[in-house]
């Protein structure tokens, strides 16, 4: 924390994740605690820097994300968390973000994991609080589901539990051997619903949720068991089933609705193909366009070349786990920014 007459200031990195068992649906959408547990790779070549500073001579929350000011719903979205902040605070006082976001150029990855996650700890360091990173991630949890993940690095369980104490991230692997994620970032601009409103009219109206909710369990406990068994087939398995039967909700909503795009069909199919040519990979998909492909990390150099025979101009990015959040220094972030 550093105290310029009154000025409380603090920051953070969060990497951002993919989850293999989809987090899909809240029970309590005040509380954010999701209707199933979900489990994620955090991953290694996304991230989200970010400072905060609170003063008494603010007059009001602000959001600067890559140097521009954020209006309508993701400053809802953060006024929203601050009153969770504010809260936890004896004298609450708003709040001045600036973040940045590491991912490819136009890639369409930025991703509130990550963005919550990296604003919790900030704040954390800005407050002084001295929590670990469970007690974090069940503050991240509030800004946004997927964020309660990004809190730790490598692959991440985010138990739903049954109140604001018990729903919480455990890290489960720290991830750091032969497994990556490859994302196909396909040059889709069409607006897709978020997944806020997306999940939330699945929970209506589609008559397939409760199906997707009552495998879940089983579903976790198998993706756990593959991966301390390092098994990524059946990782891939697993996880390309739980991806579709998520997916499967949104196509049978009222009215129905898909975040696949022809191009995300066209990848599923490719990723099918070099998987009959001898390739060890999988697809994931999250709640738009891009696909995400879960294979060896030692494969990925060879999946790019035989990608880019089909997809000649979408970008390609590998990662492979990330780490937990970690706090920056006053130092590290001048010379970062
Ligand atoms: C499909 O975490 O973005 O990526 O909690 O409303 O902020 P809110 O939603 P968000 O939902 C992520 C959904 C998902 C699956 C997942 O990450 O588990």
């Amino acid at each position: 924390m550093t105290n310029h007459s009154s000025v409380f200031t603090g920051q953070a990195r969060a990497h951002t994740n993919i989850a293999l068992i989809k987090y899909w649906g809240k029970k309590d959408p005040d509380l954010f605690l999701p209707m199933v547990s979900s489990l994620s790779l955090t991953l290694s070549a996304f991230y989200t820097d970010t400072r905060v500073s609170f003063s008494e001579s603010y007059t009001e929350n602000r959001l600067l994300v890559n140097g521009l000011e954020q209006t309508g719903k993701a400053k809802e979205s953060l006024d929203r968390f601050m009153s969770v902040i504010g809260s936890k605070m004896e004298h609450p006082l708003p709040i001045h973000i600036e973040s940045f976001n590491h991912v490819p150029t136009a890639a369409g990855l930025a991703s509130s994991a990550s963005a919550y996650a990296a604003m919790t700890g900030a704040i954390a360091q800005a407050l002084n609080w001295d929590l670990d990173l469970q007690s974090l991630s069940r503050i991240a949890r509030r800004g946004s589901g997927s964020a309660t993940r990004s809190l730790f690095g490598g692959f991440v369980e985010w138990e739903k539990g049954t109140d604001d104490l018990s729903s919480k991230a455990i890290p489960i692997d720290d991830g750091l051997w032969d497994v990556g994620m490859l994302a196909l970032v396909l040059n889709d601009k069409e607006k897709t619903i978020s997944s806020r409103d997306g999940m939330a009219k699945t929970v209506a109206t589609s008559p397939f949720y409760p199906a997707f909710v009552s495998s879940q369990d089983s579903d976790l406990e198998l993706m756990k068991k593959a991966i301390k068994e390092r098994d990524i087939v059946s990782m891939g398995e697993i996880a390309e089933h739980n991806a579709m039967k998520m997916h499967a909700t949104t196509l049978s909503a009222k009215p129905p609705m898909t975040y696949l795009s022809p191009d995300s069909l066209r990848a599923i199919k490719a990723v099918q193909d070099l998987r009959n040519s001898g390739f060890t990979c999988y697809y994931t998909m999250d709640a738009g366009p891009n696909v995400k492909i879960l294979s060896p990390a030692s494969q990925q150099d060879d999946l790019i070349k035989a990608l880019r025979q089909i997809f000649k101009d979408v970008t390609l990015v590998k990662s492979q786990a990330g780490p937990a959040m970690r706090y920056l220094s006053d130092e590290e972030w001048q010379e970062l920014y």
